[in-house]
């Protein structure tokens, strides 16, 4: 019997209203752009402008798409690549909430439901992958209650072989309710997926700190602090070697464990872990400091950006935020060397982002290069 092609293989989420890609990527909605403003266009490190569009993303990702298709430099990365390295959307979440800011302000209504949430979402994750370099990636921000609708549309949006991790962003600090039946909810899922051609992985390790005289960690005879592993399926040979390179330790009963050498300062025992696809150590936003608060109500902490950023993407690559808010992604991608496109709907947003951009030229920092553009009907 012949094997099912992949293609075939695919299972598709149906629901009323859902549009045929095709006329998604007719380009029927397309804006023009019109300049509002350009701030310290003289030094931009690059020759082309980053770009913060206010409009309603559907149509601007639309025209994005041509300015791409024509090789603009806006769309175009330092090694000559056209389109965007990495996005990273972090859309609202179907919370059926009004956000306002810290000052009452009104930010934006998070109010789809159901079908027409999920084809909101997919119209600009199909216009999206369009957008894509070819060895592009994605990062899409999600919590508990689409995140597995969307799954489900980005394997049939992107392949179910160009998934590549869901990442638990387990943000902690909220106690569980004393009045709640369930367990608390104190993670975002954030979902990673490829365009096709390859893409970029730059390793990421943290630290772990250990007070001196916490348990578990032992010093060999040059003082230098080690814990140990059990062999695993390593061979004799392998151990053999391992053992010429000071890295066997037998226990009292000749069991053989592998040691691995930690790092210490003064106080502490300094272990390094390549991140994995669960972060812990990235607290909330209600936890940053005081200078990186904006008072925008579903603000996501540099610290998490950076991460992604660092992760996938290189320096003078562009990073695409079509759900930009108050502008996270936009300032970490700009710290990093990055270029980077950001849009927003919102006034408050893109206010706010405007100003944070603006504030970014620190002492000895070169000053923000930007264009500001509003997406207007033809
Ligand atoms: C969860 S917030 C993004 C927060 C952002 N990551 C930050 O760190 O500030 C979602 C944003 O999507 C924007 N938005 C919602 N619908 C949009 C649309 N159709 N086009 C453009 N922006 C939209 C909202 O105005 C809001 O700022």
């Amino acid at each position: 019997m012949p094997k099912p092609s992949k293609k075939n293989n695919t299972c598709k989420l149906e629901y009323a209203g859902k549009e045929s890609e095709k006329d998604i990527l007719s380009g029927k909605g397309a804006e023009n752009l019109v300049t509002e403003g350009c701030f310290n266009v003289k030094n931009n490190a690059h020759g082309a402008q980053n770009l913060l569009i206010k409009g309603d993303n559907l149509p601007v990702l639309q025209t994005l798409i041509k300015m791409k298709n024509a090789r603009h430099a806006a769309l175009t990365n330092t090694d000559g690549t056209t389109g965007a390295r990495l996005i990273y959307i972090d859309p609202p979440f179907s919370t059926m909430l009004k956000f306002r800011a810290k000052d009452n302000q009104h930010a934006y209504d998070d109010n789809k439901t159901g079908g027409v949430f999920i084809e909101f979402l997919r119209k600009r994750l199909i216009l999206l992958r369009e957008l894509l370099s070819p060895n592009g990636s994605i990062y899409v921000h999600l919590d508990w209650k689409k995140a597995h609708y969307v799954k489900a549309v980005m394997d049939e949006v992107f392949g179910e072989e160009n998934f590549l991790n869901d990442i638990i962003w387990s943000y902690g600090g909220r106690g569980a309710k004393a009045i709640a039946n369930q367990f608390s909810r104190n993670h975002d899922i954030i979902l990673w997926y490829k365009k096709g051609l390859g893409h970029i992985f730059n390793k990421i390790s943290g630290e772990k700190r250990f007070a001196k005289g916490s348990g578990g960690f032992r010093q060999d005879e040059d003082g230098r602090w080690f814990k140990t592993a059990p062999r695993g399926d390593y061979t004799d040979g392998s151990i053999k070697e391992l053992e010429k390179a000071g890295r066997i330790y037998r226990t009292r009963n000749n069991t053989v464990r592998i040691k691995y050498f930690l790092r210490e300062d003064e106080n502490h025992i300094i272990e390094d872990k390549l991140i994995g696809d669960v972060w812990d150590d990235i607290p909330d936003a209600m936890h940053i400091s005081r200078a990186e608060k904006t008072g925008y109500p579903t603000q996501k902490p540099e610290a998490l950006l950076n991460r992604v950023i660092s992760a996938s993407s290189t320096q003078g690559d562009i990073v695409l935020d079509a759900f930009a808010g108050s502008g996270t992604t936009l300032v970490t991608a700009e710290k990093l060397g990055r270029r980077w496109i950001g849009i927003d709907s919102g006034s408050l947003a893109i206010n706010t982002a405007k100003e944070r951009l603006a504030n970014l030229n620190g002492k000895g920092n070169e000053p923000v290069s930007f264009m500001f553009c509003r997406a207007k009907s033809k």
